[in-house]
């Protein structure tokens, strides 16, 4: 009998990492600065031209400070930690209008591909919810294949618009609204 061989999806990318499931998320104090640094200090160049849209080798002192700057409504953010208490990631949310805010996500690369942007796409989703946002805006680079996968398979996407380099995806908090672009 001869074997039927069956190609892998082109769409086959990476391997799934581990998950642990001890991961745990919680949200971000304001002025918590020891772990927006932790969190950037393990980010590759690669992935901090990724979340700030350019080359950033270090964040400057204003730009820190406006990402440690919480306060539960207008700018949000839930944190990640490994096992050891280690910050692995953050997502945040600053208000745009009553009705959104703009996201955005990082994770280190030591723990990237463990499903640890999704947990908090998650958790940032449900505290916008709470915090009566409609929908999330994320303007990503437009190669960044990884948050435009990530973001719509969390939460739909209603509205893609790309120019360029730039890409602004907007996602649905609403339960009822149904996907209409990826
Ligand atoms: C994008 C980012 C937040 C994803 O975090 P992550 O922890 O690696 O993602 P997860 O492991 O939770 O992946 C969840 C899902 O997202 C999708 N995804 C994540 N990375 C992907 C990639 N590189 N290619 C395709 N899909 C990807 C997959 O559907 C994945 O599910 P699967 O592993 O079951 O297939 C992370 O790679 C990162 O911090 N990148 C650098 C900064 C950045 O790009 N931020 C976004 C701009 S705001």
């Amino acid at each position: 009998m001869t074997a039927t061989v069956i190609p892998l999806p082109t769409t086959a990318r990476r391997r799934r990492r581990p998950r642990p499931p001890d991961v745990t998320v919680r949200e971000l104090g304001d002025g918590e600065l020891d772990v927006l640094d932790a969190v950037f200090a393990g980010l590759s160049p690669r992935s901090r031209a990724l979340r700030f849209h350019g080359a950033t080798p270090r964040l400057t002192p204003g730009v820190r400070r406006a990402l440690a700057a919480v306060d539960g409504h207008t700018h949000l953010a839930v944190a990640a930690f490994a096992p050891d208490g280690t910050p692995i990631g953050i997502a945040r949310l600053v208000g745009l209008d009553a009705h959104h805010a703009e996201l955005a996500v990082e994770v280190v690369d030591a723990w990237q591909g463990r499903g640890v942007g999704r947990r908090l796409l998650l958790a940032v989703a449900t505290r916008g919810r709470a915090a009566g946002y409609d929908r999330l805006v994320a303007d990503v680079l437009t190669e960044n294949t990884g948050m435009r996968v990530l973001l719509a398979s969390v939460l739909p996407v209603v509205d893609v618009v790309t120019n360029g380099p730039e890409t602004t995806l907007t996602a649905s908090l609403r339960a009822a609204e149904t996907t209409t672009a990826a």
